[in-house]
């Protein structure tokens, strides 16, 4: 799986960010710069990811990597794409080459931030955040995880949520095909309500929709 770096201008239009509560947690983190620039905006901001389990040489090597593989998945389905929020390619990849960059930075310097762990399994306590973000992994990588993991790793991220679980995208990766169990998934879950919300983001064509996850 690619350890993507995805910017801050990116998870506030695919998650639809105003103001960020005091804490957030990134869950799959990967390269993205988010929670660098969320600590500098003051917020208690956590990442984590089984990726920062590599030594530096190696996770280095795999950010890296994730640019040209996206290009290439990209380029591989490329009706699959719009350009209408990046404006082209090459802005896209410059996000990307920031935001690794950051990353990278910020790991080094502030590497308490950075947790290496996976789910259905997060080393934090119940409620520990008040916001959950989680890009590219749910759904995106449904053809790696099943129905049954997607269903234990949403009761996780829900676990260690005090008010909201925010997930993008809801189809998978590449081809953008929708989740046909995703709305018995949801029926499933018990203390919540979840509510599926266009945001101000596409890439994948027609995948402009989070979802959001509200403990009742
Ligand atoms: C496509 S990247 C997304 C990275 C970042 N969120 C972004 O939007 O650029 C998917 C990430 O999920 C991580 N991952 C894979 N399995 C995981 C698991 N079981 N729990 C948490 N993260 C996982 C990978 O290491 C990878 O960094």
């Amino acid at each position: 799986m690619l350890v993507t770096s995805r910017s801050y201008a990116e998870y506030e239009a695919m998650f639809d960010l105003k103001e960020l509560p005091d804490s957030v947690l990134d869950c799959c983190a990967g390269g993205a710069s988010f929670t660098a620039e969320a600590a500098e905006r003051g917020v208690d901001a956590i990442a984590v990811d089984p990726a920062y389990e590599l030594e530096t040489p190696e996770l280095v090597d795999s950010v890296r990597q994730s640019l040209p593989a996206t290009s290439g998945i990209v380029d591989e389905h490329q009706g699959s794409f719009v350009w209408t929020w990046y404006g082209s390619p090459d802005r896209k990849d410059q996000y990307r080459i920031e935001a690794a960059d950051r990353f990278l930075q910020d790991i080094t310097t502030a590497p308490q931030r950075y947790v290496a762990a996976g789910l259905p399994d997060l080393p934090f306590g119940d409620r520990r955040f008040e916001l959950v973000l989680c890009s590219h992994l749910l759904f995106t990588w449904s053809d790696k995880y099943d129905r049954d993991w997607h269903a234990a790793a949403l009761r996780e991220l829900i676990r260690v949520s005090n008010a909201e679980v925010r997930i993008f995208p809801l189809v998978t990766q590449g081809a953008g095909d929708p989740i046909p169990w995703l709305p018995e998934l949801l029926d499933s879950l018990e203390g919540v309500t979840s509510e599926i919300r266009k945001v101000p983001y596409e890439f994948q064509v027609g995948a402009d929709e989070m979802l959001v996850i509200t403990r009742t």
